[in-house]
């Protein structure tokens, strides 16, 4: 292995074991895994703070439990229980992409990245997450944390036009090929408790 890989596959064991450690492993949405839940998860986390999402998960979960439920519910039912979290176009893509899945994959989850990425409201991050949270399979993400961590990380000025292309590259390069779910819930969590956007704490960084 030449230098450049063994510094990435360093990066990815080191998010790994920290998550192992101090990962925020009770949060609603890592237990009983499945690609509808981190789905849902997910795109309520797209703009809103963990701690806000999590009673609006667990009473949409306890609501509708799985896609074959949700598949009966209106585009009203979904906004009702998103009243407060904001955002609302977000439930509406969840009622469009639920009437996608019912009709084009007979109410089960699409399992392909190309598929995913296609589906209202899931962007290139959001089926990445899917992918690898739900899947274990290696896909980047590049969200805020993950956009944090890694510019400050390889010091890459995020205001500037190209940012955003070098990031995608390099989520992707430190991306692991195993312990996927790991690694990608462990570099949000870094994002979110250790590099924080204002006063990081960067002596516990790992
Ligand atoms: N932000 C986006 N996705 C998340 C997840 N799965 N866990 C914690 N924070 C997140």
């Amino acid at each position: 292995m030449n230098n450049l890989n063994q510094s990435k596959e360093n990066f990815s064991n080191k998010v790994v074991h920290w998550y192992l450690n101090n990962g925020r492993n009770n949060l609603p949405w890592r237990k009983n895994i499945s690609p509808y839940r981190v789905w849902i998860s997910e795109i309520m986390l797209q703009q809103t703070q963990v701690k806000t999402v999590i009673p609006f998960f667990k009473r949409f979960i306890n609501k509708y439990p799985n896609l074959k439920s949700l598949s009966r519910a209106s585009e009203d039912d979904i906004l009702a229980l998103w009243t407060g979290l904001g955002f609302y176009k977000r439930a509406k893509n969840i009622f469009k992409t639920k009437e996608i899945i019912k009709k084009e994959y007979k109410n089960v989850f699409p399992k392909k990245f190309e598929e995913l990425i296609l589906l209202p409201g899931i962007g290139r991050s959001t089926a990445g997450a899917i992918m690898s949270i739900a899947h274990n399979q290696s896909y980047p993400i590049l969200d805020a944390n993950v956009k944090r961590v890694i510019s400050r990380f390889d010091n890459i000025n995020i205001e500037n036009k190209k940012a955003i292309k070098s990031l995608w590259s390099l989520s992707e390069s430190y991306t692991p090929s195993k312990n996927i779910f790991e690694y990608t819930q462990g570099i949000m969590d870094l994002g979110a408790i250790i590099c924080h956007t204002s006063s990081p704490s960067c002596s516990e960084c790992p």
